[in-house]
């Protein structure tokens, strides 16, 4: 069972696990419920689905679901967080690529109904773009549940330090931390892209139900910072301590600094 603290911090709900998995297939369930009684109710669910280390094990989970307990996607309709740019849909460090790698080849999501803000549009489009992503978000009635990560700096999606509340999908510039964390993945500094498309933080508070999963010891310092420091845009997911909707689901390493 997870430790439950509703009432001893400014959180409206953080569930701490044991170790990652148990906290991904926590996630995952969440998810899949959404799914389940959105089905019954004849309805699409509306996902915001993340990229990146954390919710590896928690699509690894959705992908179980859907092959052994016959969990459909059929009327999920999926909108990404976010995108590197200017990097096309099959970049192997696209997260158009990474979705398909780790969840979307493996279920039984229409082809149509998957939206990420494909990044390959001239730069004089991006505006305009940006624009088009964030309305076919509302003409869906918004989105019905968010998963999210967290970056080391605090941000959420791309939302980098700085990152006003009010904003919506735009062009950001990747801070150095982000950058340098993605150096792994695209081998030198100088490959990791400057530049990102990212939903905005008002795209994301907008959301009927918000996860935000962080996993290991690295992610502490940061969820204490957003859990319990000031509300401010120095940390962009300090704002969801404002946000009824939101639970934090943390393994016991990323949660070290806030336990009492
Ligand atoms: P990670 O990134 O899952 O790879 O740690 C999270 C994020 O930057 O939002």
């Amino acid at each position: 069972m997870p430790t439950k603290f509703n009432n001893h911090s400014k959180a409206k709900s953080l569930n701490i696990f044991g170790d990652a998995e148990k906290a991904s297939v926590h996630t995952a369930k969440l998810i899949a419920e959404l799914i389940l009684e959105q089905q019954k109710k004849g309805k699409p669910s509306v996902l915001g689905l993340a990229t990146g280390n954390t919710p590896k094990m928690v699509y690894q989970e959705l992908i179980r679901l859907h092959q052994n307990e016959s969990l459909s996607f059929h009327n999920v309709i999926s909108f990404n967080l976010d995108e590197y740019y200017p990097i096309g849909p099959e970049h192997i460090r696209s997260y158009t690529y990474f979705m398909r790698e780790y969840l979307f080849k493996h279920i039984d999501i229409k082809p149509e109904n998957i939206y990420i803000p494909h990044a390959v549009c001239s730069p004089d489009r991006i505006e305009d773009y940006c624009r088009d992503y964030e309305d076919r978000i509302t003409n869906f009635g918004g989105l019905d549940l968010q998963l999210l990560g967290i970056g080391r700096n605090g941000h959420i999606g791309f939302n980098e330090p700085g990152s006003s509340f009010d904003s919506t999908t735009r062009l950001i510039n990747l801070h150095s931390l982000t950058r340098k964390d993605a150096q792994a993945d695209f081998g030198t500094i100088d490959n990791v892209p400057r530049q990102a498309i990212s939903i905005g933080i008002h795209t994301i508070t907008q959301a009927k139900k918000i996860l935000l999963l962080a996993l290991g010891e690295k992610k502490s310092e940061i969820i204490s910072k957003a859990l319990k420091g000031e509300i401010s845009t120095d940390v962009p997911a300090s704002i969801l301590q404002k946000i009824p909707q939101v639970e934090y689901i943390l393994d016991r390493d990323a949660a070290a600094l806030i336990q009492d």
